[in-house]
């Protein structure tokens, strides 16, 4: 027989680990964890399999339908906004022919269960597009069907996955005699900038924000890449957690759209600044604006409307700014870097 699991892709990023984590502190027990990089020791003792490995790899694919059972995934592997500049085409294949891959193996996995397969998605604040700051300004906070017009290959990777998993769940093989009875549940959050106090962000253009927070405990100066003004939503990433499991957790018939907005604060770099100093008042910040990565940040919102999420889901953050600083970055971070060997 095939070993029931939760698959979890990514699972070496920030958003992987604090998942394993809070799923594992809930009591799921058969958590499979998938990514190119080995899993850190302290995520590896929550998963009693874990994979390294690339999605792209179909041997892999075809292993994990022969030793797997499937019923849930939570797909976090990407690259990010930044990273996916540098590289556009590996970005391509990893974010939108690795989610190809998975939603193929959802709806295999889904034939034998004889049921769906949640799919669960993280796509980004990335998939918004403004052309310039004024319209950025009017903007205020978007709805998820406005201004869906990226200029990353990341956000359009993204964008385009929420289609291909609305395709699969609603459309799949839609001219077949047979069509498939069951195919994925598919489910995706947009998530704005997310800050861990655990792990810091790698190849993110919203990592101004984390980093800065985490060079200051460090006691390292930072060179912020934004202008002062440059303003964005931000969440604390326990509560990016906390949409991804009552996403998945919402009843099928409560949904409204294959993509949500949550948010949480948006404030500017310049008040982000603000707040790291109130914690670290000797931090050493400047800002010497990167023009380029300005520009990607210049063309997302200045915050996302969450309300669908509000009233189909009950979504609300736990963490405003007050409580995110206060009660999760801040002890958290210190703590971090006061530990021997941090
Ligand atoms: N944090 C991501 C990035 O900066 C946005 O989804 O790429």
């Amino acid at each position: 027989m095939r070993k029931e699991v939760v698959l979890v892709t990514g699972a070496s990023g920030e958003m992987g680990q604090a998942l394993i984590q809070r799923l594992s502190a809930s009591g799921v027990r058969n958590i499979l964890a998938l990514d190119v990089r080995p899993l850190p020791d302290e995520i590896r003792k929550h998963c009693p399999y874990s994979i390294t490995g690339d999605l792209l790899d179909d041997k892999l694919m075809d292993r994990l339908v022969s030793e797997f059972s499937i019923p849930r995934i939570f797909h976090l592997a990407a690259l990010l906004s930044t990273r996916a500049e540098f590289t556009p085409e590996a970005a391509h294949r990893v974010n939108v022919d690795g989610t190809l891959g998975l939603l193929k193996l959802a709806v295999d996995q889904a034939m034998w269960l004889g049921q769906p397969v949640k799919f669960i998605f993280p796509s980004s604040i990335a998939v918004y597009g403004l052309p310039d700051l004024a319209t950025k300004a009017r903007a205020g906070a978007v709805r998820e069907h406005e201004w869906n017009i990226p200029t990353t290959m990341y956000g359009c990777n993204k964008l385009y996955a929420e289609h291909l998993g609305r395709y699969y769940a609603h459309h799949y093989r839609q001219l077949a005699a047979e069509r498939p009875q069951h195919t994925v549940d598919f489910r995706a959050i947009r998530f704005p900038g997310l800050i861990s106090a655990f792990t810091v962000p790698s190849g993110g253009t919203s990592d101004y924000g984390p980093e800065m927070l985490h060079a200051a405990a460090r006691g390292e100066p930072y060179a912020c890449f934004v202008r002062e003004d440059t303003t964005m939503p931000f969440m604390a990433m326990p509560d990016a957690i906390k949409a991804l499991l009552m996403l998945e957790a919402a009843p099928q018939e409560r949904l409204t759209t294959h993509a949500y907005n949550v948010t949480s604060f948006s404030l500017s770099a310049g008040d982000f600044r603000g707040e790291v100093l109130r914690a670290f008042p000797g931090a050493e910040i400047t800002f010497v604006p990167d023009r380029r990565r300005q520009g990607i940040v210049d063309s997302w919102p200045v915050n996302q409307d969450d309300s669908r999420a509000r009233q189909d889901w009950g979504w609300a953050p736990d963490y405003d700014l007050r409580r995110a600083f206060d009660e999760y970055l801040v002890p958290n971070i210190r703590e971090r870097y006061t530990m021997p060997g941090a």
